[in-house]
């Protein structure tokens, strides 16, 4: 087998990629350890930035999004009792935050994909990467028990933060920055009417809590809970009781509440690898940088990211030159950089930390109060939330 692009993982940054770069009439195959079926189901994240969404609609795969989505014309933060407005159309130039599951966004991308009749090869085993240190990459896999070798002109990393391809790399070659913190969201889907319309970021000192949605009639709602918690010891229950707790508010404020149809908890993290790119291979997405969900935009930056990585190769193939390849990680984390400072205020305003102590709180609680008054303040969180600019 051989092809220009040879794509790790189906994920957003994979499937995004093999998309872009068929408009621009480059080949490529995805390779994907998972199932169709796994894939298109696995519960993530659900909120797209303005630029993404531009993206999905102008490329042409953004029907069904546009049929479905929701959109948020601001969001709520929400600490003392008090909720707080943070008004996009104000703040952000009109720009505005689109509520469509990860999921989805996945389904309508393999779609597209398939209907085109391009390669995807799900289900396959034993995937490792080689020569992308020389002139001749290639990937190897099991595929229906035979082995594969698939050869390419250059490999994507977007197998995400566990992945083959990162940690592939020779040692020395990166650098790597983490902060891993104290806790963890608890995340549940719900029949249950959104109890607002837009977003609750909710400040509690008994923890953070979120308040979000995927369609009019299900809500999805998370708990912050400690990092190694066991998820059989939250009840149905116990869940709708925190939830209440660290949400109330002034001002006839009612959680709806219904049956809840999923569960899962996950950790969080801050990463960033540097470089994003070695030789022959270059890196998107979760393979190379991990933000904690606080901010959402994991699924975001793996999109702005490929969004690059598709333009360079653009480049490459029209003309022969590499400069945009060259300046690929160099150009991607610089964004990223920005994100992860944002989801990292976000995360550290709004939860409660095992070392809290009385002047930590007070001074989350001046934060909280200084971003909901200053204009100035309230501007730098809506610029950041609907998406910093990709170029
Ligand atoms: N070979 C092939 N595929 C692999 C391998 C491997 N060795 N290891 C993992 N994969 C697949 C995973 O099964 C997954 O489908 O790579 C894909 C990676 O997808 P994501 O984890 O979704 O990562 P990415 O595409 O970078 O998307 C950005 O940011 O905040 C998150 O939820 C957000 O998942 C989103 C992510
Ligand atoms: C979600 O809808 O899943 C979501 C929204 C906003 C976040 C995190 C997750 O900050």
């Amino acid at each position: 087998m051989r092809t220009q692009i040879g794509i790790v993982g189906a994920g957003p940054a994979g499937l995004v990629l093999a998309h872009l770069l068929h408009l621009q009439g480059i080949e490529s195959v995805v390779i994907e350890t998972r199932s169709r079926k796994y894939i298109e189901e696995r519960v993530r994240a659900g909120l797209l930035e303005h630029g993404t969404v531009k993206l999905l609609i102008e490329t042409g795969v953004g029907e069904r999004l546009q049929r479905e989505c929701l959109t948020h014309h601001g969001i709520v933060l929400r600490f003392h009792r008090g909720s707080h407005r943070i008004d996009f159309n104000d703040l952000a130039g009109g720009k505005t935050v689109t509520i469509y599951a990860q999921q989805e966004v996945i389904k309508d991308l393999v779609a597209a994909r398939l209907a085109a009749g391009l390669p995807i090869l799900f289900d396959v085993e034993d995937v490792s990467v080689h020569g992308y240190e020389g002139s001749s990459p290639s990937i190897r896999f099991h595929a229906a028990g035979k082995e594969e070798v698939l050869h390419c002109d250059y490999i994507a990393g977007c197998d995400g933060f566990h992945g083959i391809c990162r940690p592939s790399l020779p040692a020395g070659v990166l650098t790597e920055f983490e902060r891993v913190y104290p806790f963890g969201w608890l995340g549940i889907l719900a029949e249950a009417p959104p109890s607002n319309d837009e977003l609750v970021y909710c400040y509690h000192e008994r923890g953070f809590a979120l308040l979000t949605m995927r369609t009019r009639q299900i809500s999805r709602l998370y708990l912050q809970v400690p990092h190694d918690e066991d998820i059989e010891a939250w009840s149905d229950d116990r869940i709708w009781s925190e939830l209440r707790k660290r949400t109330e508010a002034d001002g006839g404020w009612k959680l709806n509440e219904g049956h809840i149809f999923q569960k899962n908890i996950a950790s969080m993290r801050s990463y960033v690898v540097e470089p994003m790119q070695y030789g022959k291979m270059f890196l998107a997405g979760d393979a190379a940088h991990i933000v904690p969900p606080t901010g959402a935009k994991g699924l975001n930056l793996a999109v702005a990211d490929v969004r690059i990585m598709a333009k360079a190769f653009a480049e490459f193939y029209k003309t022969g030159k590499t400069h945009l390849l060259e300046r690929y990680s160099e150009t991607c984390l610089r964004r990223v950089w920005k994100a992860q400072r944002f989801s990292w205020w976000m995360t550290s305003m709004l939860h409660r930390f095992d070392t809290d102590n009385a002047f930590d709180q007070r001074r989350q609680l001046a934060e909280l109060d200084y971003v909901t008054s200053s204009r100035a303040a309230m501007t730098s969180l809506a610029e950041n939330y609907v998406g910093l600019p990709w170029d």
